[in-house]
């Protein structure tokens, strides 16, 4: 008997078994056409187009022009979705299990610190990559018109992030979350109109307790998640309405970057490093743009930064767990009780002026200062490019990160021996709201005096005082963060213990 040759399998054959049966053809409706307009046709009809256009400048994904940090921020988003369903799964809001049930997560459920841990590193980590991506913006000038009301969503965006990891902060109900909380919500009766019946909104009694879990739990898992995830999709869609990032609409020549593939059309009048890129002419630029197709260009891309979120989260959760410490106890304070890290710069205020001006009025100025921003700034010059272009602006944001470093250090060092509460004992709205308030103008109003003679235009005023407001809050955050001992005393970092840390 003559044996036979074994099947060879060959990568065509595969291809046709893959691809040749129904399963595979009810999910792609379309082969690979050899024509330009077909394959234009093919990338408009794919799934992710709807939100990306067919195709996209070369100057828009750049690394180096976005840093893709809002991409990043969006892979987190959807990460905590994810780890935050999962950790329902073994979590009840009630005070009396709450911590047993973190506890549980942390010993007997498999993957359950991993999990956890992933979920709370997450949540850290968006809140810095969303505040970088926020200066990537400003710095870019992308909140130009027509772009402005993406900039007002991104503001609000911003605001929802920082109430959603608040809320979150509670649910582990032990000492850090609980006095984390009950010093936050300490500032809400100076809340004009509203006062102490804005507190009974919020935690449900007088006292952080189970009305209050209740409430952050439903809040954080239902409430601000939805509006977070219709701000988002309407941040991104707002993206390809306004013809994609401000990238695309810079005027200097740049260097293109290289695609990460053959586009699927090549047209125009020819690219210049083999075929790669397509030239078209764009009547408000008056310069060659270059373009490739989303699909494989940027669409890998995402799909890479979304694999590379995910895998260093995960691996740094393996190796560091999200602390847990005692159940909370109302009856012992901890001390210090402070606000989450990314609140602490507010609570840094408290010492040198009033809860009304520090907690109330300070953060309302300045995120409507934000939204009003782009509506300021109505130049062209500029738009989709690095400040660094721009010698002025350098020194300019030199000038105001060491101003208001200058200035914040040494207010706080000079508060901290001649307090300004004790220059007015008796008439508190003097010492409490009007003297800090006037000093805080006085030294914004130096600020403007000292580049008069640059004759700055309002894009630079508008960069510098971004620049010092971005120093200034950095500033507090690491005083309030590292230097704030029992009692909120200024310390040295190692004398702080690692009570001091609120992580
Ligand atoms: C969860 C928060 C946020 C997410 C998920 C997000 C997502 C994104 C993404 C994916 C992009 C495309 C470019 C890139 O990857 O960098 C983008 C661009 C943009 N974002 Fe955000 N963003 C968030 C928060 C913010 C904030 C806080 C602001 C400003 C206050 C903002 C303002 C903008 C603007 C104006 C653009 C267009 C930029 C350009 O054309 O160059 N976003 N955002």
């Amino acid at each position: 008997v003559k044996e036979q040759d074994p099947p060879v399998v060959t990568a065509e054959k595969l291809k046709d078994v893959v691809t040749g049966n129904r399963v595979w053809r009810s999910m792609v409706r379309f082969s690979y056409p050899g024509t330009e307009k077909a394959q234009a046709q093919i990338v408009h009809g794919l799934f992710v187009t709807h939100i990306h256009p067919v195709k996209v400048n070369v100057r828009s994904i750049r690394l180096t022009y976005s840093w893709g940090l809002g991409l990043v921020s969006f892979f987190l988003f959807a990460l905590l979705f994810v780890t935050g369903v999962l950790l329902m799964f073994f979590y009840i809001p009630f005070t009396e299990r709450a911590y047993q049930d973190i506890l549980g997560l942390e010993t007997t459920v498999k993957f359950g610190r991993v999990l956890r841990s992933m979920h709370r590193w997450g949540a850290h980590l968006l809140v810095a990559t969303m505040f970088l991506h926020m200066l990537r913006v400003f710095y870019t000038r992308a909140y130009r018109s027509p772009r402005e009301f993406n900039w007002v969503i991104g503001v609000a965006l911003f605001v929802t992030i920082l109430l959603l990891s608040f809320t979150g902060y509670l649910l582990p109900w032990d000492q850090l979350s609980f006095w984390a909380v009950t010093a936050s919500t300490n500032i809400l009766p100076y809340a004009p109109f509203l006062g102490s019946k804005l507190r009974l909104l919020v935690l449900g009694a007088s006292e952080v307790g189970q009305p209050a879990l209740l409430r952050f739990y439903v809040l954080h898992v239902m409430v601000l998640p939805g509006v977070a995830t219709v701000l988002i999709s309407f941040h991104l869609w707002r993206i390809f309405k306004d013809g994609g990032l401000a990238a695309s609409e810079a005027r200097s020549p740049g260097r293109a970057a290289a695609p990460l593939a053959a586009p699927l059309v090549s047209t125009g009048n020819g690219a210049s490093d083999g075929a790669t890129v397509v030239r078209e002419r764009t009547p408000r630029a008056k310069e060659p743009r270059l373009t490739v197709h989303t699909w494989p260009n940027l669409i890998i891309l995402e799909a890479l930064a979304g694999l590379a979120v995910t895998a260093s989260v995960l691996i740094f959760s393996m190796f560091v767990s999200a602390p847990l410490r005692d159940p909370a106890n109302p009856n012992v304070t901890e001390n210090p009780s402070k606000a989450p890290w990314f609140l602490v710069n507010i609570q840094e205020l408290f010492p040198h002026m009033g809860v009304l001006l520090g907690g109330i009025v300070i953060p309302t100025v300045v995120v409507l200062a934000l939204m009003a921003l782009p509506y300021v700034d109505t130049g062209k010059q500029g738009t989709g490019e690095w400040f660094l272009l721009d010698r002025r602006e350098r020194w300019l944001v030199l000038w105001g990160a060491i101003y208001a470093l200058a200035w914040t250090l040494g207010l706080v060092f000079l508060d901290n021996y001649y307090p300004i509460r004790t220059w007015a004992p008796r008439q508190e709205i003097l010492s409490q709201t009007l003297i800090p308030g006037g000093i805080i103008a006085g030294v914004a109003f130096l600020l403007y005096l000292s580049v008069l003679p640059w004759r700055p235009r309002t894009r630079e005023l508008l960069t510098l005082y971004f620049t010092a407001f971005v120093a200034t809050y950095v500033t507090l955050t690491i005083i309030g963060s590292f230097f704030r001992g029992a009692g909120f005393v200024l310390v040295a970092p190692w004398d702080m213990g690692p009570s001091g840390l609120s992580f």
